[in-house]
């Protein structure tokens, strides 16, 4: 699907939007297609339910007067509300209905609102963010799908006042659109395609974007100690990886500075069995997308080096599957990790934080990192907790808490913060090594994990968003068709430019 910008001109083809606001009120362009059309937009608005409210859509089918195959009329709700959000989920529901209609020609026109701070580029630029968003699929093992169950739209022509302001805006946008659909692919391709060394490969592509990466195999782990990553992937056929990514985008002067790096990690377990203590079999197959943490550092990594952000970036991922076999770790067995802490692995299903205890290390150790974040789907605890809405947030610092906290709230991508305390550490008091993985009673299972990552991160500002809950949706949103979220890639690129990037 093509998004494309012009200058304001009344459409005469294919489908034509338009907005309302809260109260059934008219923009300007609406007042002008409602005269061409002899009144026919008001007439459909008096004999709906449509308010101009967020959210609400109306279409006007074969309108009198032009050759338009249909008028959709789209609620933006109050002006003083209209903020970059708002628009990229009105672009989002503008796609929904466009794709379903049979209109394969569209063209919108989005003027500047009174009330509402933004430009019109501006407002383009967030609607065809959010058109894009929403037009993901993934459809790619689909070969005998029917064309005419197939979206027709060819594209959106946003039609605004200093249209090259808002494609210049977009082409920024698209970047980061792009590593969120990169998430999305990976975290939706099988498990039986994509596994360690695929995923590692995958990785491999963003080095065209001029991001170095580096790929370890097991040999060099093992030399690098990593005991803990290695022990949940030694039942599987598949070679365990850790993939590591660098962007070097901090300049001076137009020269790179040599600056401490910001970290992402992530848990790439590309299959969670459960190992040993073996998952029980209905709703397994969910746990392809147990990887979701370290696609969203691949995909973040993408959005990053193709918009060249002005920042020093490290990406690791920690590549395993979790399976049961005759060489698999057992309950009970006793590793070593990089840091040199043993852990007693009582619950062999408890491994992405086994995974994360070498991949935070090795970061830590090698990078020296200002600060890292690591992303996983660490616990089903956390659904429990908070549901599919917010993402948990674990930190031992404060101040890169609290911004995690802002940016989420403005871009929608939201995290809840939940305690960390000596209390809770002590659940982890092993009878035979340095710490267990499990604490063997029945709370506190997403505090006790974040705990575990805790013990291997020294002094470091670190903070750890549980995304179990937040990585796969059973149901469309306004920006994401249902399936892979790509939830992080966007809170974390906010992160990095609102705090982190030289301006
Ligand atoms: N990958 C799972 C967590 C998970 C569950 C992610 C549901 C997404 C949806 C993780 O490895 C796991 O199995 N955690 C266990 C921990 C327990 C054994 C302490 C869990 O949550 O049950
Ligand atoms: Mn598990
Ligand atoms: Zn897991």
């Amino acid at each position: 699907m093509k998004i494309a910008f012009s200058n304001l001109a009344v459409p005469t083809t294919g489908a034509a939007v338009v907005a309302a606001l809260d109260g059934r009120k008219l923009t300007k362009s609406a007042l002008e297609l409602n005269k061409k059309t002899g009144g026919a937009i008001n007439r459909a608005i008096k004999a709906s339910r449509f308010k101009g409210k967020k959210g609400q859509s109306l279409t006007v089918l074969a309108p009198q007067g032009t050759r338009l195959e249909r008028i959709l009329i789209v609620g933006l709700g109050k002006p003083k509300e209209i903020d970059a959000r708002a628009l990229q989920d009105a672009g989002g529901d503008v796609y929904a209905v466009l794709s379903r209609s049979g209109s394969s020609a569209s063209f919108m026109l989005v003027e500047r609102i009174d009330g509402c701070n933004l430009s019109a580029a501006e407002m383009a630029a967030q609607v065809g963010f959010g058109a894009r968003l929403r037009s993901y699929q993934f459809d790619k093992y689909r070969t005998k799908e029917k064309s005419k169950d197939k979206p027709i739209l060819k594209g959106i022509n946003l039609l605004c006042n200093q249209s090259g302001l808002a494609r210049k805006r977009f082409a920024g946008l698209d970047k980061i659109a792009n590593g969120v659909f990169m998430t999305r692919d990976v975290i939706s391709e099988p498990p039986n395609i994509l596994y360690p060394e695929t995923l590692a490969k995958r990785a491999k592509e963003l080095t065209k974007l001029g991001v170095r990466v580096e790929v370890l195999g097991a040999t060099q782990m093992k030399r690098l100690g990593m005991g803990a990553l290695l022990g949940v992937g030694q039942g599987s056929a598949r070679e365990s990886k850790l993939v590591v990514m660098q962007w070097n985008g901090a300049t001076r002067k137009g020269k790179i500075r040599a600056e401490a790096p910001i970290a992402f990690v992530g848990k790439g377990v590309t299959f969670d069995t459960g190992g040993i203590s073996l998952k029980p079999s209905a709703g397994m197959e969910e746990m392809k997308y147990d990887m979701g943490g370290s696609g969203v550092v691949i995909g973040l990594m993408k959005a990053l080096a193709g918009r060249k952000a002005r920042v020093n970036v490290v990406g690791v991922v920690g590549l395993v599957e979790n399976m049961p076999g005759g060489n698999a770790q057992r309950p009970g067995d006793i590793v070593t990790s990089m840091s040199g802490q043993t852990i007693e692995v009582l619950n062999t299903d408890a491994e992405g934080r086994l995974v994360l205890a070498d991949a935070l290390h090795y970061t830590n150790d090698r990078f020296k990192p200002k600060f890292m974040v690591n992303l996983a789907t660490l616990t089903g605890a956390i659904i429990i907790s908070l549901g599919n809405e917010y993402a948990g947030l674990f930190s031992n610092n404060d101040r890169l808490a609290q911004r995690l906290e802002k940016v989420g709230e403005t871009i929608g991508e939201k995290v809840w913060r939940l305690p960390l305390g000596t209390a809770y550490d002590k659940m982890l008091k092993s009878d035979a090594a340095d710490i267990k993985n499990i604490s063997g009673g029945r709370g506190a299972g997403s505090i006790t994990a974040a705990q575990f990552l805790q013990r291997f991160v020294g002094k470091t500002p670190w903070a750890h968003l549980d995304i179990a809950g937040v990585t796969w949706a059973k149901k469309d949103s306004a920006t994401a068709p249902k399936g892979a979220t790509g939830f992080g890639v966007r809170l974390l690129d906010c992160l990095v430019a609102e705090y982190y990037e030289a301006k």
